[in-house]
């Protein structure tokens, strides 16, 4: 935690894309499910430092809309990791008094398996009355999706003639989005050596820094979440002006 900028230069929010877990199981001989669970295991070890160190958001990439074109076994496994994860999140989830932080999921649930769902659902907290740190999970997941499910339910506005069509605005967009109300993603971290945004945050990275590492998200550690972010603070913003 030493070596964190200034408050005025950190990330407010932090988009994250865990990507390596089978490279990393399969370095080690063990089977891809086993580099879910390192993940996991990473995952929270992060969350939990970034509400240590006070970032508002953090949004992981957990679950594509891609990604149920992976084998069935590696698809149960991983919802098998989430699941776990959600019967214990009576003790993650805010409690003033524990002072944890806020889970929230962004992506299309209703497509997971019913059980799954409902912890989800039980899980999901107004994130916009709280004060804490939100975690949000992507599950099921895509951005072209996002933006998509926002534009339909504008063209609904439309056809009922609560919106004129030339009237729409960014804004309109953005407030359909599952991140509405939350600060875009300043800073966006991908490990594991791929250069690229896989439809993670579409919308909402259009300014966002990207930083990219070598290391395979379970060997991911709370320096390198610092060094992502010092990278980041030396950067100079500039959002399309001079
Ligand atoms: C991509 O790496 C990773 C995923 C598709 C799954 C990420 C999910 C977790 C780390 C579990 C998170 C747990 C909770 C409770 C939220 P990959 O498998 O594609 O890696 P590879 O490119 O090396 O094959």
């Amino acid at each position: 935690m030493s070596n964190l900028p200034p408050k005025e230069f950190m990330p407010k929010h932090i988009g994250i894309i865990m990507d390596g877990n089978g490279r990393w199981a399969k370095e080690r001989g063990l089977p891809r499910s086993d580099g879910h669970v390192a993940g996991a295991k990473v995952f929270r070890t992060i969350s939990d430092y970034c509400h240590e160190i006070g970032i508002e958001v953090v949004t992981f990439y957990a679950f594509s809309t891609e990604n149920w074109k992976r084998p069935p076994a590696e698809v149960a496994a991983l919802m098998k990791l989430f699941k776990e994860y959600l019967t214990e999140a009576d003790e993650i989830k805010y409690d003033r008094q524990k002072g944890g932080y806020i889970l929230r999921f962004l992506g299309d649930t209703s497509a997971i398996p019913k059980e799954l769902q409902k912890l989800v659902s039980s899980t999901q907290l107004d994130a916009t009355a709280l004060d804490t740190t939100i975690v949000n999970i992507a599950l099921n997941y895509g951005g072209r999706q996002e933006i998509l499910h926002s534009v339909k339910q504008i063209a609904e506005k439309v056809e009922r003639g609560e919106l004129k069509a030339s009237k729409i605005t960014e804004d309109d967009i953005a407030a359909g989005l599952y991140t509405a109300g939350m600060p875009e993603p300043d800073l966006i971290i991908r490990p594991s050596g791929e250069l690229r945004l896989s439809n993670f945050l579409t919308w909402q990275s259009a300014y966002s820094e990207l930083w990219f590492s070598d290391v395979l998200w379970p060997d991911f550690t709370t320096d390198d979440l610092d060094k992502a972010i010092m990278d980041y603070a030396k950067r100079n913003r500039r959002f399309g002006g001079v």
